[in-house]
């Protein structure tokens, strides 16, 4: 069974030379809880599934990466190593932290109260060019919304950063975002305008009323 939806497949000119990422983390198989109003569910409160990393890995995201890009990805604290990982077997080279998000909030952690998360930069080629703003700040101070749900702040920050190059959200939930194209188990195929979240409910129906 397919682990992934199918990445868009474009021209060698029509790469993306931003790829913005926030992938779901596998926490020893727990479902993660995906939210009120997330992605095309109508509203309803559902979990999102999370992949390991070693299937992470398997999403050919170079494929989709123009020879200069920048890949952002988000990445929680006590998995950074696996990040830097995946970062890495999707073909780019680790640069940098990109943005630190304050959510004025802390959590018990095991060395320090734990308040912020980290949104990390790799590079493939060059820095895509032509750039746009050179000032942008990487301390992002938003308060945490809906579970998992990452600031906007930072993709409007980066769009400062990047005007011009084509760019992509991957594992996106929110399914149009002006000036992005998205991807995710959310995001209805072009063709068959269904969600690959949609289709492996209806499977799992049918597999649970077949009684396998
Ligand atoms: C960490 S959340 C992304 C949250 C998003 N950045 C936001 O700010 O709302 C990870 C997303 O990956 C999606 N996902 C889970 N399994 C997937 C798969 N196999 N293929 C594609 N997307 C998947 C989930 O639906 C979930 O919305």
């Amino acid at each position: 069974m397919d682990k992934f939806p199918p990445l868009p497949a474009p021209a060698p000119d029509d790469r993306y030379g931003v790829i913005y990422a926030d992938p779901p983390w596998d926490y020893r198989g727990q479902l993660q809880h995906a939210g009120p109003g997330s992605g095309d569910s109508g509203g309803a409160i559902r979990h999102y599934p999370t992949v390991r990393l070693n299937d992470l890995m398997q999403l050919n995201v170079a494929s989709i990466a123009a020879d200069d890009s920048l890949l952002f990805l988000w990445a929680t604290s006590p998995h950074l190593d696996q990040a830097i990982d995946l970062g890495k077997a999707w073909g780019f080279a680790w640069a940098t932290v990109a943005f630190v998000w304050d959510k004025q909030r802390v959590n018990p952690g095991f060395y320090t109260m734990s308040q912020c998360e980290l949104c990390l930069v790799f590079k493939r080629g060059r820095i895509p060019a032509p750039r746009g703003a050179r000032n942008v700040r990487q301390l992002v101070s938003e308060p945490r919304a809906d579970h998992s749900r990452k600031p906007s702040e930072v993709r409007r920050r980066i769009e400062r950063m990047f005007p011009e190059q084509r760019k992509i959200e991957l594992f996106a939930r929110e399914i149009e975002i002006p000036g992005w194209d998205t991807w995710g188990e959310a995001v209805a195929h072009p063709q068959t305008g269904r969600s690959f979240w949609q289709e492996r409910q209806e499977r799992q129906e049918r597999q649970e009323a077949a009684g396998t």
